[in-house]
């Protein structure tokens, strides 16, 4: 055991991901220490207190960059306030873990980016996938060249349950809440920026969604600068599940990446055969990835290196969900220019 102080952490919203992370920081991340919540909704903040023995809970995120004692945050509030509070807890100094999507627009995304440079804090982006035991898996191999050159790429993320109205209205929307996920993991597993980028998509779920001008199911094709040709599939609603599946084809092979189930038990019967359907939600599913990600935050920054998963890497897959929005608008192929 290392004798080195813990890393005093502060988190930022205490909604359903901010209390993984908080279960996380104060129970199970090595070197870390979870020392004071915020959150608007001040009963949030002070139940998330209570259960994990923090002594400090507000509901003005200043108060919690204030603090002198601590060395980092970790952002979990609405998608909306992220560039905000990252300029901010960088000004203070603080190294900052964000989860995605960084921002929901190119301008404050970049004066967020100017800000952890200036002040030359890290900034890691939740892009949790990455650290996925099989996702992990499928990269070293095709780095390994074990598929030879990739050439088809298929991702498919489909939902249990459509999120509430509310929730829809912050997010920025499905390519910059949902999608994003697999923007990343098609940067992450080509090693490859998207060139050109076509969506189509409709309400097919929820018509109140289609009445606030968004989509719940969208496919979306794009090429790589690599040449490699890339589908998304997402549907906000799957009755069979969460279905989180991804292949790469290559001139030598290829790797696919498949569900997982709560059990393995295989059942038969007159009506067919039948399994368990797959974990319920991302809470189950990327369970591991979510503790791994935020051992590699806290070990960058006691081991004074870079984070894993970058500000680049945060805004790569925004200006995509952007373009993505402008090729379904506007019904075109859209070119990306970084
Ligand atoms: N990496 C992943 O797999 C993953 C999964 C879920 C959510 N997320 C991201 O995490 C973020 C939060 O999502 P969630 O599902 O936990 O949402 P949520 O609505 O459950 O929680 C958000 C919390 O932020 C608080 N909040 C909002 N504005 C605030 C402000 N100005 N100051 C302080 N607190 C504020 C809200 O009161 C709420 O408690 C979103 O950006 C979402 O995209 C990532």
């Amino acid at each position: 055991m290392s004798a080195e102080k813990p890393q005093r952490i502060g988190l930022l919203g205490t909604g359903c991901i901010g209390r993984l992370h908080a279960e996380h920081l104060a129970n199970r991340v090595n070197g870390a220490a979870l020392a004071a919540v915020a959150d608007i909704n001040l009963t949030a903040a002070r139940d998330v207190a209570a259960r994990f023995r923090v002594n400090s809970a507000t509901d003005d995120y200043r108060q919690l960059l204030q603090d002198p004692s601590l060395g980092a945050v970790v952002i979990c509030s609405s998608s909306d306030t992220h560039t905000r509070f990252i300029g901010e807890a960088a000004a203070h100094g603080k190294h900052v873990f964000c989860e995605k999507p960084i921002g929901v627009n190119r301008e404050s995304i970049m004066e967020a980016l100017d800000a952890v440079n200036k002040a030359g804090v890290k900034l890691q982006i939740g892009f949790n996938r990455r650290f996925d035991p099989s996702f992990a898996k499928a990269r070293e191999l095709i780095v390994a060249g074990k598929i030879g050159q990739p050439r088809i790429m298929r991702i498919t993320s489909r939902d249990p349950e459509a999120p509430t109205l509310e929730y829809v209205k912050t997010c920025g929307g499905i390519f910059l809440d949902m999608t994003i996920h697999d923007f990343d993991m098609a940067r992450f597993l080509s090693g490859s920026e998207v060139e050109e980028i076509y969506a189509v998509g409709g309400a097919l779920v929820i018509p109140e969604i289609g009445q606030l001008g968004e989509v719940d199911t969208c496919v979306v094709t794009m090429r790589m600068q690599n040449g490699v040709l890339a589908t998304i599939d997402n549907s906000l609603q799957s009755v069979y599940g969460y279905d989180q599946r991804v292949e790469v084809f290559g001139s030598a092979g290829m790797v696919q990446v498949g569900n997982r189930t709560p059990d393995t038990h295989v059942c038969l019967d007159n009506n067919g055969v039948h399994t368990a359907k797959p974990q319920y939600f991302f809470l189950e599913r990327y369970q591991d990835s979510y503790l791994a990600e935020m051992q590699a935050f806290v070990d960058c920054i006691r081991e004074d290196r870079p984070p894993l998963v970058s500000g680049k890497d945060g805004l790569a897959p925004v200006l995509i969900g952007i373009a993505a929005r402008k090729s379904l608008v506007e019904r075109r192929p859209v070119t990306l220019s970084c």
